[in-house]
């Protein structure tokens, strides 16, 4: 075959490809349905039109993503850049994490929480929190099972289950005390009963908060109800005032039903390194090791070892960038107050989340008040509508520009609405 196949007259080969195959008209590409379960992207149309004005020089003020504008400390940029010098590091890497990296956040755990993991069979690495989350869906849910999930939600704990064909009940999470009276009023009237329940706090995008006591009763409930638990814990190490935002893990007999998802990048400025950690449950975490075995081989190995770094050294910048954010959450809201709005004080995470003020509230959508601070006040923000229908009538804003330019962001907001009031 493949002698024969040498013998072929590449000229006749060459101008068959560029001759008529390729003036073919292109082939209808029929993606699959669970493509089509996905809405448009609605950060899409900010982003294009964020890219178009700095594109023409002008200054944004962009407080749309929680994406951490502050560098990680110097030691680990350093030991990224050792590790990587290494010709050790860059073949594949085990899939689970190395050994040393999941020690340190078993150690992170017992040090901060008090709760004791073996690393062996408790903890996992994840390309980040998302991938992880997002592969323990699609280990645990397929078509006809429910999750219960967080309203508003953040886009992932939505779509991770509708990507592995389950459904969701989406429960608001404002009140904590209401939101676990729904999730056992829920299991009691859904049949068949839900499968998993998705919790994070502090939560994003509406920055509520819970005490202890709350995974108490999250781990009984899911006794009784045959509930796994999947705690999304991304704005673990970012929180103010003292507060100390509680792990699930830390509750009696969590592991026994559930898992926790943590990550580095929002405390430690390392979002785009791609490091989160899975703990909890060993089954659980045995099955999100077999998807990951089909789809990844984990992380790069030098990333891993300068995460170690992070972990065993950085705790002091860490809270040091805590702080940081709550100086830029006292300016932000204290301004949107001066101007009228009503912004609660977070206790944690790295957003304000603001009631659109009135009049514009009733006279417009989220979306079409959000495209309006950008297009006219050159601040951007994310409209709550992104995150479902619960958070209509909403605004994100990411704590990620500096205190000054959060003042500037203020002023440009006001400015903004006095050139655009409402006219009946
Ligand atoms: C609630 C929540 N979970 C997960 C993530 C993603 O974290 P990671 O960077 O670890 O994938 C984010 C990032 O914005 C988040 O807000």
């Amino acid at each position: 075959m493949t002698s024969d196949a040498s013998k072929l007259d590449s000229s006749a080969v060459n101008s068959e490809n560029s001759g008529s195959m390729a003036d073919q008209p292109a082939m209808a590409i029929r993606v699959a349905d669970r493509l089509e379960r996905l809405p448009p992207y609605m950060f899409g149309r900010i982003n294009a039109i964020l890219y178009q004005k700095r594109s023409e020089g002008i200054d944004m003020v962009d407080m749309g993503m929680g994406n951490p504008s502050d560098p990680p400390q110097p030691e680990v940029i350093a030991k990224l850049a050792e590790a990587a010098s290494d010709k050790a590091n860059h073949g594949y890497s085990q899939a689970n994490g190395i050994a040393s990296l999941r020690r340190e956040v078993a150690n992170k755990y017992k040090r901060k929480y008090g709760v004791t993991l073996d690393p062996e069979s408790e903890i996992l690495s994840c390309i980040g929190s998302k991938e992880g989350f997002s592969h323990m869906c699609l280990a645990l849910l397929g078509p006809g099972d429910t999750a219960i999930i967080p309203a508003p939600y953040f886009p992932i704990h939505m779509y991770g289950v509708i990507l592995a064909s389950g459904n969701v009940v989406s429960l608001d999470v404002a009140d904590p005390d209401k939101f676990l009276s729904n999730v056992a009023y829920t299991c009691e009237n859904l049949s068949p009963r839900p499968k998993a329940l998705i919790i994070n706090y502090p939560h994003n995008p509406s920055s509520a908060t819970i005490d202890p006591s709350f995974f108490i009763e999250v781990v009984r409930l899911a006794r009784k109800y045959d509930l796994m638990v999947i705690h999304d814990f991304a704005y673990a190490d970012v929180a103010f005032d003292g507060y100390q935002p509680p792990s699930f893990l830390a509750a009696p007999g969590a592991s026994k039903v559930g898992v926790e998802f943590t990550t580095m990048s929002k405390g430690y400025n390392m979002a785009g390194w791609r490091v989160g950690f899975c703990a909890g449950n060993p089954d659980m975490i045995r099955a999100l090791a077999t998807i990951k075995g089909y789809y990844d081989y984990g992380m790069f190995q030098a990333v891993q070892l300068a995460a170690i770094v992070a972990l065993k050294e950085t705790e002091a910048a860490v809270e040091a960038q805590s702080a940081i954010y709550q100086g830029r959450r006292d300016v932000l809201v204290a301004g949107l107050r001066q101007l009228g709005w009503e912004v609660p004080t977070p206790k944690a995470g790295m957003f304000a989340w603001a009631q659109v003020p009135e009049p514009w509230r009733s006279a417009m959508s989220t979306i079409d008040f959000a495209m309006m601070l950008l297009e006219d006040g050159n601040v951007v923000v994310s409209p709550g509508s992104g995150f479902g229908p619960a958070g209509e009538g909403y605004l994100r804003l990411a704590l990620v520009e500096s205190e000054e330019r959060l003042q500037q962001a203020v002023r440009q907001i006001g400015d903004c609405l006095k050139r655009n009031p409402v006219t009946k």
